[in-house]
């Protein structure tokens, strides 16, 4: 549920992310491309950041979870079987005046208008089923026969591997399958930056497990889900989670609820965390013959899985990085931007500056960052005075900058400035991998 919109509230964001480098628009030379954008060299480091954040406590610190990549063109008939080709559409009405296709909720919404008529009032034709998957040919013919989709979510890549992995790793039931990868959507867009767009990077997890057991990793699939935002730094005040109405349900699913983040445009879902039942599992076995079940032979026990499934858009998570870190403040009467992220998704950690590019400040100051960057990803800069180095790493999101002045030469101490605090101490540079790994907790 998408509500009143106040798009221009983003613009500040979106200023930035060009400015400093976090994202740009697709083929921005050639006039840019409608909802496409690249990442840049801070947003790229913000985006693995964000993407092993969610592996470390998704896969790495759990036992019973393992991972997968799969490929994104998959056998048509996986989206025959997961319902994709039958009932992943939009109904979309079409402008008479403009011709613009639009969602019925988005016209309600005001966000939607009639590009050319000048009151906006316009007329629409009946709402039409417009499937949302991007369709190409796999091979040199282009006919039916050589039709294949792009994949609209990791997620059926999962549960088509689901024999193999049993097969090849050492799980039992409850155990998850996690993926991380680009998915494609043909939607329509509206205009709020990275939120929904055609190509977009999806982190799913499938957590199988016992049917009477559903219900209760559900509860703690959704509470897990809206920590992990808490833990990184996002405001619990800004987050909530909200139950799907029946008629909100998709068609696999039976029961879900999303995580909602309060956008500049208002409370817009963020991740969904859904209870697919044995839908899928039971849908592939029947469409490929194959026996999809769950054998465990201490016990003899076979079953069809029951899944949980939290979604999560990776752009769209980082979209609520920046936006919940994004703050203006003063510093001695100034106005200053600062890009307050979570240490473990700062682009850079460390910033190290000489005060000068002269009597040996450079070369002790290099000497520094090489040690730092051993541990944390440090950038070095010598140019401009040392406020707009300061205020250019504010943006960036570094959480720490390191100065080497004259005094670092006599006793071996440097300045550390505390990007959120503003606070400045002196540290013995040989405390300094503690001091950083104490600020951080990594
Ligand atoms: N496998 C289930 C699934 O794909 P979804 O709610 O359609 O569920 C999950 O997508 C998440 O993926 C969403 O909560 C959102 O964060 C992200 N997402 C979906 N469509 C998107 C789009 N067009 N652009 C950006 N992110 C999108």
């Amino acid at each position: 549920m998408e509500s009143s919109p106040n798009i221009s509230a983003l613009d500040p964001i979106v200023a930035l992310a060009k400015r400093r480098g976090f994202v740009f628009p697709s083929s921005e030379i050639y006039g840019g491309l409608g909802s496409c954008y690249d990442y840049g060299p801070l947003g790229v480091e913000l985006k693995r950041n964000v993407k092993d954040a969610w592996w470390r406590s998704m896969v790495h610190r759990r036992e019973d979870v393992v991972g997968i990549d799969c490929s994104i063109i998959m056998h048509p008939r996986v989206w025959e079987a997961s319902g994709h080709v039958s009932n992943f559409n939009d109904p979309l009405v079409e402008c008479a005046h403009c011709g613009l296709r639009m969602r019925q909720d988005q016209i309600d919404a005001g966000i939607e208008k009639c590009a050319k008529s000048e009151n906006k009032q316009h007329a629409f034709g009946e709402p039409r089923s417009f499937n949302l998957m991007f369709k190409t040919h796999l091979g040199p013919v282009e006919d039916e026969a050589s039709t294949v989709y792009l994949r609209p979510e990791t997620a059926q890549g999962i549960f088509v591997n689901f024999l193999n992995v049993v097969d090849s790793t050492r799980v039992k039931l409850p155990f998850g399958i996690a993926q991380q990868g680009k998915s494609f959507r043909n939607e329509i867009t509206t205009r709020r930056f990275t939120f929904r767009t055609c190509e977009f990077e999806q982190m799913e997890m499938e957590f199988f497990c016992r049917p009477q057991e559903s219900a209760a990793w559900y509860e703690y699939w959704r509470k897990e889900r809206l920590q992990w935002f808490i833990d990184l730094g996002v405001s619990p005040e800004r987050l909530r989670l909200r139950d799907h109405r029946p008629d909100e349900l998709a068609h696999y699913s039976s029961a879900c609820a999303d995580v909602e983040y309060l956008f500049p445009f208002g409370w817009s879902e963020l991740e969904g965390i859904a209870c697919r039942g044995s839908f899928d599992l039971t849908q592939h076995a029947q469409h490929s013959g194959k026996t999809i079940i769950w054998r465990d032979q201490a016990n003899n026990e076979t079953l069809v899985p029951h899944v949980v499934e939290p979604a999560l858009g990776t752009d769209r998570a980082i979209l609520v990085f920046l936006i919940d870190a994004y703050t203006e403040d003063e510093v001695e009467g100034n106005p200053r931007t600062v890009l307050k992220l979570h240490p473990r998704l700062a682009p850079y950690k460390v910033a190290v500056f000489p005060l000068l590019r002269k009597d040996g400040h450079p070369e002790k100051a290099q000497e520094v960052y090489r040690m730092i960057n051993e541990s944390y990803h440090a950038f070095y800069d010598d140019s401009g005075n040392i406020g707009r180095r300061y205020r250019r790493q504010d943006e960036a999101g570094t959480p720490v900058c390191v100065t080497v002045d004259h005094q670092t030469l006599q006793d071996d101490t440097v300045t550390v400035r505390n990007r959120d605090t503003l606070e400045q101490h002196r540290v013995k540079i040989s405390a300094l991998r503690a001091e950083l790994a104490a600020l951080f907790g990594f």
